[in-house]
């Protein structure tokens, strides 16, 4: 069989954000983000977990970046928490919590790691969701007060940025469905932020690149290929509609400075306010664009939902892991479907005219069994394995992959699902913090140090630590 390879420089990493991993959420003049509050909401998180240790990343970042080079991974995505370095969401730094970052990134660069660096990945600070939050227009220009000054801060070590993560789910979790921080059900908010969050990323790329014209800048973007239920036309007009307002929103608005028409007559009651330039603004800001994608989703005719009339299967139907008529589904109740992922980065390539793209998210939960120390995890092999040969396919057909990104290096805080679910290469012991690198992570540091994909089955040889 023809191994396939990839090129030299391409980037292997591992993608964490600040909440999931960090802990210490109100150390060294950390200010609470609207996650700290949320957690606290009854019935919001599984088992009314919380992040405030999540797998004290913050203290434990050494041993975590020795992890990372262990995995012979040569790239880190990780998030700044915007209330550890900015308290108040502006104004004042907080010199502490920036030399954590400061610290990392060194860290980081000595293991030879490059870090990709996420500014916002939904941990809002408190006291800006007071002046109201994502909701405001004035919350563009505060994002870009907060990119200058990281720019300033970790600019001269740290080459990319990514602004944002997944604005659409930000919006949508967050103002619609509720079950993400700030945990609203209001329809008339939803776009209006989701434009907001457009618009922060155009102004936080103005400010980075003001800060160092060699900044390179991107966002990631949620991209979930979408089917019809059935093969009846009711179904595949919805796929159609779904597909629109999960993936064309964001894309289009980004990649043709213009939100889908169909969709803007159908949501008009619920549309916001756009400013004559506002789209120009949006349109083209990134010199790259992140792909967090892991599943597909089936579209079916709902009348009841309003303005779409369609909606898609929950991306957790009842979060079981199982096997079915031949399918694998993780334990957040998503299939497997390697395809999707050919099919999102040629989607993005398509529509955006081939950008540079990383995969900044990519992988899979299941419930890890340690057994005699080891976390012989052959599902999320296979996983890995299918899907790194789509990864390869898309290149093969001219798409402009640059990297990929496992979610995630450990198993940490996922969000409402609180510490239920592990995608991480490395196991963690909640109860007392250990870290053991699954057998994945010694699959994924063969790949990550040969570049080469190996074959999908638990590596031989030593362990990875
Ligand atoms: C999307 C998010 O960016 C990340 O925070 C989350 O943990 C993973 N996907 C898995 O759900």
């Amino acid at each position: 069989m023809r191994t396939l390879e990839f090129p030299e420089g391409f980037l292997f990493g591992t993608a964490t954000a600040a909440y999931q991993v960090e802990g210490a959420w109100n150390e060294d003049g950390k200010a609470p983000s609207v996650w700290d509050g949320f957690v606290r909401r009854r019935g919001k998180i599984w088992m009314g977990q919380t992040g405030e240790t999540a797998v004290d990343h913050y203290h434990r970042y050494l041993e975590d970046v020795a992890l990372m080079k262990a995995l012979g991974t040569n790239a880190y995505r990780f998030s700044v928490s915007w209330p550890r370095v900015m308290p108040d969401g502006r104004g004042r730094i907080n010199a502490a919590g920036l030399d954590f970052y400061s610290r990392l990134v060194d860290s980081l660069l000595g293991a030879g790691i490059a870090p990709l660096v996420t500014l916002y990945h939904w941990d809002l600070p408190q006291r800006l969701q007071d002046l109201g939050g994502l909701e405001s227009r004035d919350f563009p220009l505060r994002f870009a007060d907060y990119a200058e000054a990281m720019a300033r801060a970790l600019g001269d070590r740290v080459g990319e940025w990514i602004t944002l993560n997944e604005p659409w789910v930000n919006a949508v979790s967050g103002y619609l469905l509720g079950d993400h921080a700030p945990g609203r059900h209001n329809p008339w908010a939803t776009l209006r932020v989701l434009h907001n969050l457009l618009l922060a990323n155009a102004a936080g790329y103005g400010a980075l690149k003001s800060v160092r014209a060699s900044a390179r800048v991107g966002l990631s973007l949620s991209v979930i290929p979408i089917y019809p239920r059935t093969a009846g036309a009711r179904d595949r007009e919805a796929a159609r509609l779904v597909d629109q307002f999960v993936n064309d929103l964001v894309l289009d608005a980004l990649c043709r400075g213009a939100y889908p028409a169909e969709l803007a007559a159908r949501m008009r009651v619920i549309w916001p306010r756009i400013r004559p330039g506002d789209m120009e603004t949006v349109r083209g800001k990134y010199d790259f664009l992140g792909v967090n994608t892991y599943t597909r989703e089936r579209a079916y005719a709902a009348p009841l939902v309003p303005f779409l009339g369609a909606w898609m299967t929950g991306r957790y139907p009842d979060g079981k892991e199982r096997v079915e008529n031949g399918v694998q589904f993780t334990s957040m109740g998503w299939e497997v479907f390697p395809r999707g992922i050919y099919e999102a980065l040629m989607k993005v390539k398509e529509r955006c005219g081939n950008p540079p793209v990383y995969v900044t998210e990519n992988g899979a939960a299941f419930h890890d069994a340690v057994r005699d120390g080891e976390i012989r995890d052959l599902a999320r092999i296979r996983y890995l394995h299918d899907y790194l040969e789509m990864v390869h396919r898309a290149r093969s057909d001219g798409a402009d992959v640059r990297g990929y990104f496992v979610w995630t290096l450990l198993d940490n805080f996922e969000w409402a699902f609180g510490f239920s679910k592990r995608f991480g290469l490395v196991y963690v012991d909640h109860a007392t913090q250990k870290r053991t690198v699954k057998a994945s992570g010694r699959w994924y540091r063969e790949l990550a140090t040969t570049r080469r994909i190996p074959p999908a089955e638990v590596p031989n040889g030593s362990r990875a630590e």
